[in-house]
């Protein structure tokens, strides 16, 4: 029943070739979310590593995680705390710094909620090059949470963002390519 329900979420995900930019496969989200059982189901296998794991917080990373992290903390009852891109967040922020094929992005989280030590999973859809992931676990460990790990609908196999995150936190993903 578990391969039945994978093998769904992949008919779900439309390939899109050549998007954003020649050579590159855009993995599309959308037919995904729009399907009841097909969004329910996924949240549900997101979940499942995570239930005794005693999370405190789910850290989405805007803006696609946004919508898997916020489900996420509803279904196993966290807060949830959103990792913003630049510019978004009044004062006080904490900012962590991640490099992109081309220049460099960061992402802010509010500096002045009472999250000391509080356990957190790191949620967002795609793991690439791992640059976003990292700099949300750097930008947790900033703010002075404990990170438990990461969740994240679909890991992009043939880059190294895996290796990135490294080996000393577990790294939950549904969905290989
Ligand atoms: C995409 C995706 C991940 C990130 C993965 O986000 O949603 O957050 O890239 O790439 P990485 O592992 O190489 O860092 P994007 O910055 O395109 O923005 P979006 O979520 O707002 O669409
Ligand atoms: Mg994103």
């Amino acid at each position: 029943a578990a391969a039945e329900v994978t093998r769904r979420l992949f008919e779900l995900i439309r390939a899109v070739p050549d998007f954003p930019q020649s050579g590159v496969t855009f993995r599309d989200i959308t037919p995904l979310l729009a399907d009841a059982d097909g969004f329910a189901h996924c949240i549900d296998l997101l979940a499942e590593p995570w239930r005794d794991a005693g999370v405190q917080v789910v850290c989405g990373i805007e803006s696609r995680g946004f919508i898997f992290g916020a489900a996420l903390a509803d279904r196993l009852r966290s807060g949830f705390v959103p990792l913003r891109k630049p510019g978004k967040l009044p004062p006080p922020v904490v900012s962590a710094q991640y490099q992109l094929e081309y220049g460099s992005d960061a992402l802010e989280m509010r500096a002045d909620a009472p999250h000391d030590g509080e356990r957190v999973l790191i949620v967002d859809d795609v793991l690439a090059t791992g640059g976003t992931l990292a700099a949300a676990r750097s930008l947790v460990e900033k703010a002075g949470m404990h990170p438990v790990g990461a969740g994240v609908l679909i890991e992009l196999g043939a880059l190294p963002g895996r290796a990135r995150w490294g080996g000393g936190l577990p790294l939950h993903a549904l969905l290989r390519y």
